[in-house]
């Protein structure tokens, strides 16, 4: 797979350095927050505006869609066009799907604004539709020619999506330990300012994963999994933002480290000790922990409908040895049922 080449800006670029025949797909509510947007896009005439989020990802309107922006292409040349995309993770995944098969695939070029597609979902070349209200079941790998991390985009969202962002940056340094993990745990408060510090690191080190794995093949990029379990249970469960639910998710997954002896006690006691896992840990994560056996049943078909699990009742876990080495294991989903009734007998216990 063809690395993308990354770009650190301040403000949103050129746009005759983005191609010679642009499209621009971009999220609707960028121009509305943002007359330097509003003023940007202007200079691009082929623009295709879209409303963010999960249904944009679905398959039944995909039709819908794919028909207009033919036509808003049609007299634009294969070889020139260069697919811009300016959105979150959803258009991310939309506008990638749609650059990987319009005329049979054109040039892409990734324009994060949320803090999850800077550091995550714009790199590695996933693009993902869902069926039938079940998520990322068809895609191709499209890596982007280029992506284009804009400091005043990205700092243009609300405060808390700092927070939300927080999730997977500290899923990736902790999956790269080094000078990455070491500086992060340093910070005691994650703002958007320490968000971009690390941006360029935290993205160096998904690519190293990936460039082991690039299509999923031989299982490396599942590390990338890590928080993502018990997360995304969290996230369906309760509604929750999907990095909010990352967070909780890899202090379930550190705990559960310690408790099959994969992380030394030292070890866990030195990674809780950090300044920024005060940052993490927020008290109503033990409240999200819920035993009620209605409960547990429905987190147990949200386990399973995990794209991940292997086998019919197995899943892929990934577990923290330290700071820089994940083990992957196969669990059954009751192991896990089982961890969070003792995870919150824990909590209960004081
Ligand atoms: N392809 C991958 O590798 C990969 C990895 C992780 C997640 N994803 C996908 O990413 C999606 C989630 O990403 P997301 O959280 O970025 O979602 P999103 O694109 O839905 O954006 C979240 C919200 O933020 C708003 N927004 C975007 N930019 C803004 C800005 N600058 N200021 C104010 N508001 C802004 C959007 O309108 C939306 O309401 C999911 O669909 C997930 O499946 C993909
Ligand atoms: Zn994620």
């Amino acid at each position: 797979m063809k690395a993308s080449l990354i770009r650190y800006t301040q403000n949103l670029p050129d746009v005759k350095e983005l191609g010679s025949e642009l499209l621009l797909i971009h999220d609707d509510v960028l121009p509305r927050k943002s007359t330097t947007f509003k003023k940007w896009m202007k200079q691009i005439p082929l623009r295709y505006p879209v409303k963010a989020g999960e249904q944009l990802k679905d398959v039944s309107y995909f039709p819908k869609h794919i028909s207009k922006i033919t036509a808003l292409c049609e007299n634009a040349s294969t070889k020139k066009l260069t697919v811009v995309v300016v959105g979150g993770g959803s258009v991310g995944d939309f506008g990638g799907f749609v650059a990987s098969i319009l005329k049979r695939g054109v040039r892409l070029v990734h324009i994060p604004s949320t803090w999850l597609a800077a550091i995550d979902s714009a790199h590695g070349g996933k693009t993902a539709l869902n069926v039938g209200g079940a998520k990322n079941q068809i895609g191709t790998f499209y890596p982007a020619a280029e992506v284009c991390m804009v400091k005043s985009l990205l700092l243009s969202q609300p405060a808390p999506r700092a927070f939300e962002g927080f999730g997977e940056l500290l899923k990736i340094a902790l999956i790269e330990g080094g000078t990455l993990w070491s500086q992060l745990s340093k910070e005691f408060e994650v703002n958007e300012e320490v968000l971009w510090k690390y941006l360029a690191a935290a993205v160096k080190a998904k690519y190293k994963v990936v460039q082991k794995d690039p299509h999923e093949k031989k299982g490396h990029r599942h590390i990338l999994n890590l928080g993502h379990t018990m997360g995304h249970v969290l996230e369906s469960y309760y509604q929750l933002p999907h990095g909010i639910s990352i967070n909780y998710g890899v202090d379930f997954a550190l705990r559960w480290s310690l408790e099959k002896k994969i992380m030394k006690e030292s070890d866990y006691e030195e990674i809780i000790r950090k300044p920024v896992m005060a940052y993490l840990l927020s008290p109503s994560r033990d409240e999200l922990l819920v035993t009620k056996s209605q409960a547990l049943k429905e987190f147990r078909r949200l386990l399973l409908s995990d794209k991940k699990k292997t086998d019919s009742e197995v899943l892929r876990f990934i577990f923290v040895k330290k700071p820089g080495q994940t083990v992957v294991q196969e669990v059954h989903v009751d192991d896990i049922l089982i961890e969070i009734c003792r995870q919150k007998e824990e909590e209960l216990n004081g």
